[in-house]
């Protein structure tokens, strides 16, 4: 168990925020395979304000999905209590700051990584969000800008000043985006310069990798991302190998098929029949990843349409025999 503020972490592997996938059905597979706590993908500040739609849509929860963390994007500090009073009818855990997002849209206005080079602005930022917030506020940084200014390590010093309650680091550089080696050394010294606790974040793919990064950084828990995109039962996986240094079995066909068809269904509740197929393809090539001979039936569903024909592929694949390739566990 973490504390968090007055938050307890049950277990220490988190779901990470990603744009554009960790919605609502993202995260009930997420919760329904192992995943104790997940955070929502970024919102902006403004698209909060002014209770727009796709803000509607990412903030959509439920009983199921908690506990949560809720992450926010801004770097208008006069956004923030407005943003966060705009939450007041929502339930959630936690709520973050992203300092980390490398999207050029994003740094261009002073948002996301952007505020690792901006120290002042980012402290009156944890400072209004930790005098606001009735729940305990985090923050999401990366190692720096680039290989030349790498300054983690001020960053978190600095939002632990304004009393946030952990600091997540995604060990690269916005240079680096989302590739490139993970530097676990920057991540280990975050976490000795602390005394809140630090979750760290990047290539957490296996239970493998997470045991690299808990054993060579020290970090209090870790933020699965990609590693969860097809794979939910990354979860397991990295309990089961922390526990006891074993590779659990990987699902067999007939449970990603069932996991597939709900993900689907969920979808095509949240955003409609249209969209929620549109918003499944690129699902449906991550779980079927890893599966032999499946590329033909990948290149048909990509272009399904209707709830009925993108279930038809689902059963292709069910009754396709495709096997587990090789391991691709890292
Ligand atoms: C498609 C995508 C969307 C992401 N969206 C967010 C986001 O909304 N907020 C955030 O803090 N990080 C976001 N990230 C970064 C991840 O949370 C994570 O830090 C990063 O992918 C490194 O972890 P990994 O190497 O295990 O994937 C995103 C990453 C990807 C690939």
């Amino acid at each position: 168990m973490v504390k968090i503020g007055k938050f307890t972490l049950e277990k220490p592997y988190i779901l990470a925020p990603l744009s554009g996938v960790s919605d609502l059905p993202f995260r009930l597979v997420s919760r329904e395979a192992g995943c104790a706590f997940a955070f929502t993908e970024m919102i902006s500040g403004r698209s909060l304000c002014y209770k727009s739609n796709e803000a509607q849509i990412i903030l959509k929860s439920c009983a199921a999905d908690q506990p949560l963390g809720i992450q926010l994007l801004t770097h208008e500090p006069d956004i923030i209590a407005r943003a966060i009073d705009c939450l007041a009818g929502y339930k959630f855990d936690i709520l973050d700051l992203n300092a980390a997002c490398p999207v050029k849209k994003v740094i261009r206005s002073g948002a996301g990584s952007g505020l690792m080079r901006q120290p002042d602005k980012l402290k009156e930022l944890l400072t209004s969000m930790v005098a606001r917030s009735t729940v305990p506020v985090t923050v999401k940084i990366r190692a720096g800008w680039d290989s030349s200014s790498i300054n983690a390590v001020e960053i978190a010093k600095l939002a632990q000043d304004c009393g946030v309650a952990a600091v997540s680091v995604h060990g690269r550089t916005r240079k680096q985006g989302y590739s490139g080696a993970v530097d676990y050394d920057i991540i280990a010294k975050v976490k000795k310069s602390l005394t809140i606790p630090v979750i760290a974040s990047g290539d957490i793919l296996s239970g493998r990798l997470t045991k690299r990064m808990f054993d060579e950084t020290g970090c209090d828990v870790v933020m699965v991302a990609r590693g969860a995109t097809g794979n939910p039962w990354i979860f397991k996986e990295i309990e089961e190998f922390c526990r006891t240094g074993i590779l659990p079995e990987r699902p067999a066909l007939e449970v990603v098929a069932g996991i597939m068809e709900r993900h689907l269904g969920m979808n095509v509740e949240l955003y409609g029949e249209a969209r929620g197929v549109l918003h499944f393809r690129k699902f449906f090539g991550w779980y079927t990843k890893g599966f032999s001979r499946v590329r033909p039936l990948r290149m048909r569903a990509f272009l399904a349409k209707t709830k009925q024909e993108m279930d038809g592929f689902i059963g292709e694949f069910r009754s396709s025999g495709c096997e587990h390739m090789a391991s691709i566990q890292g």
